[in-house]
C-alpha cells in the first residue's frame, strides 16, 4: 500500500457561488463541506499527510471555528494561491519525503466514494498517473454568442475529469516545475509528456458551485 498525501485546494473566491463568503464554509448536513471532504481522507491508513489550502482571507475563520477540529484530523493549512495551480504548487512544497503519492482533491467535493478512491489510489500506483472522470452523457452545444444555439459537439470519448487526480510525487512536482497554469493537474502532467489513465468515476462525485449544487449534495450524503 502506498503511503499518500492529499493536497486539498480550497482557496477559491467562490464567486459563481454567491453568498458573499467561502463556499467552503456553507453547511452540508449539518457540517461545513470541506470537513466532509477532509473526513474522506482522514479515516484512511495510506494517508500520511492532509494539508488544506486555504485563502488568507479565509484564515482567521478558519482557525477560530475550527482549528480544533483540523488537528483532531491531522490536518495541516498552506496559504492558496492567485489559481488554482499556485495554491497546489505552495502545497507541494510541504509534502512529506515519505508521501510516494500525491493525491490532489477539490475540497468542494465531498460526495466521492472510498471504492472511488481506492480505485483511482490503485490505478495511480500501478500508472504512476491516475484521475477520476466520468463519460459524458449530455448533448453537448456550443454557442457562438452565448444566446444561440450553435454546433453540437460530438459526445463521443468525451470525460468529465472530477477529482482525485493522483501522481508520483516525483511526476507531479516535476509538472509543477514548469511553472505553467491549468485548471486540474492531469494537464501539466500531460504536458510533460506522461499518459494519464482515466478511471470511470461516479456521476455523485459532483463539485459544489452553486447553492443548486448544495442542495443536490445533500440529497447525495442524506440518502
Ligand atoms: O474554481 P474551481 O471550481 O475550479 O475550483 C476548484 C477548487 O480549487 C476549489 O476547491 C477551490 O477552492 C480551489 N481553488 C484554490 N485556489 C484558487 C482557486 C481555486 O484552491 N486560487
Amino acid at each position: 500500500m502506498a503511503k499518500v498525501s492529499v493536497i486539498l485546494p480550497a482557496a477559491g473566491a467562490g464567486t459563481r457561488f454567491g453568498a458573499g463568503r467561502s463556499k467552503i464554509f456553507q453547511p452540508l448536513c449539518g457540517r461545513a463541506v470541506f470537513l466532509h471532504a477532509l473526513e474522506l481522507f482522514a479515516r484512511r491508513d495510506d494517508v500520511v499527510q492532509m494539508l488544506l489550502v486555504v485563502s488568507s482571507r479565509d484564515a482567521d475563520e478558519l482557525n477560530g471555528r475550527f482549528g480544533d477540529e483540523l488537528r483532531r484530523l491531522g490536518a495541516e493549512t498552506v496559504e492558496g494561491g492567485t489559481d488554482r495551480s499556485g495554491s497546489v504548487r505552495n502545497a507541494l512544497s510541504r509534502i512529506h519525503d515519505e508521501a510516494e503519492l500525491i493525491c490532489v482533491h477539490d475540497a468542494v467535493r465531498p460526495c466521492v466514494g472510498t471504492e472511488q478512491i481506492d480505485a483511482v489510489f490503485a490505478a495511480a500506483e500501478r500508472t504512476g498517473s491516475a484521475i477520476l472522470a466520468c463519460p459524458v452523457r449530455a448533448t453537448l452545444k456550443h454557442s457562438p454568442d452565448n444566446v444561440h444555439v450553435g454546433q453540437t459537439v460530438p459526445r463521443d470519448g468525451l470525460w468529465e475529469a472530477q477529482t482525485p487526480q493522483v501522481f508520483r510525487g516525483d511526476i507531479l512536482s516535476a509538472a509543477y516545475q514548469t511553472g505553467l497554469s491549468a485548471t486540474d493537474d492531469a494537464e501539466l502532467v500531460q504536458q510533460l509528456g506522461h499518459d494519464v489513465e482515466l478511471v470511470e468515476g461516479d456521476a455523485r462525485n459532483i463539485k459544489i458551485t452553486t447553492p443548486a449544487d448544495l442542495a443536490i449534495a445533500e440529497c447525495i450524503l442524506g440518502k
